[in-house]
């Protein structure tokens, strides 16, 4: 790997990080809200983490803010060029606050090593706000400190795309299942309907895709086994009863999805499950891994 790779990865091995990150993630459980807020800061309803699209705002006006601070230093007559720098100043410290706990709440279900880097990133987004803070009250140093914060919050970004890209925290982890499985085509047989444990989750395979199984009977219900979230195998998790029939919670961290549409219904997943058709014929139980659903 490249020496900046290498830089970017340095994060996720600082294990003396770690009782900080578990005191994070646990002041992050008790003092972000729950329910439909918390599914909001996922970013659930958009069907993928709503923390990097919130960050657009903050880095867009400090970057404006840094343009309009070099124009000032360069152009005849651009001090007046000052105040709006200024303004959008205030427009990204203010937007860094939702944006901040957006990526709080997702860090709560990460694994180890990237709270480690993510903690990096919060730290480096930290700096940026009290750069940022402290040029409003500043005088003369104002812009100075103004593109002081913005390079911190660059940087810090830059490690965030890495902890995003590199160590896979926030894309949906079970996209590639429905390809692995045929892409929705045909049914696959995945066994005797007989063989297969009464009211127990386990996982069978459709082709090179694993599925997540809950017999009732003489009816069988699935879904794709990998979890969008992490990528835990489901069928290590449990069944509960939602309003609209049986859901699986996530062995990991809670997630839980319905049977009936792959939804997401809890934690922190934002992309639904991939949905199984299944249907038993002469004790055989046939699937078809079907494309993701919508959100
Ligand atoms: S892997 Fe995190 S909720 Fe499933």
């Amino acid at each position: 790997m490249s020496l900046i790779g290498t830089l970017f990865d340095a994060p996720s091995r600082l294990t003396v990080l770690d009782p900080l990150a578990a005191r994070a993630a646990a002041v992050a459980d008790r003092v972000l809200p729950g329910g439909r807020v918390r599914a909001l800061l996922h970013g659930r309803p958009f069907g993928h983490p709503a923390h990097p699209a919130m960050a657009q705002l903050p880095v867009g006006t400090s970057v404006s803010a840094l343009l309009l601070d070099v124009a000032a230093a360069v152009l005849p007559g651009g001090r007046a060029l000052r105040a709006p720098a200024r303004g959008l100043t205030a427009v990204a410290l203010a937007s860094a606050v939702p944006t901040a706990a957006a990526g709080w709440a997702d860090y709560t279900g990460l694994h180890p090593d990237q709270q480690r880097t993510a903690l990096v990133h919060a730290s480096g987004n930290a700096l940026a706000v009290a750069c940022w803070g402290a040029s409003l009250l500043a005088g003369r140093r104002a812009p100075l400190l103004r593109s002081a914060g913005t390079l911190a919050a660059g940087a810090a970004g830059a490690l965030g795309g890495h902890l995003a890209y590199r160590w896979a925290a926030g894309p949906n982890h079970a996209e590639h299942l429905p390809h692995l499985a045929g892409d929705g085509k045909e049914h696959v047989d995945v066994g005797a309907l007989e063989d297969l444990p009464d009211g127990e989750l386990t996982q069978v395979r459709a082709g090179d895709a694993p599925l997540c199984v809950l017999r009732r009977g003489a009816s069988v219900l699935a879904l794709a086994d990998t979890c969008t979230h992490l990528g835990a195998g489901l069928h290590g998790g449990r069944v509960r009863e939602g309003e609209r029939g049986p859901e699986v919670v996530c062995p990991w961290h809670d997630s839980a999805f319905r049977f009936a549409d792959g939804r997401v219904v809890g934690g922190p997943a934002t992309a639904p499950q991939p949905t199984v058709d299944v249907r038993v014929v002469g004790g055989r139980v046939l699937a078809r891994l079907d494309a993701p659903p919508q959100p």
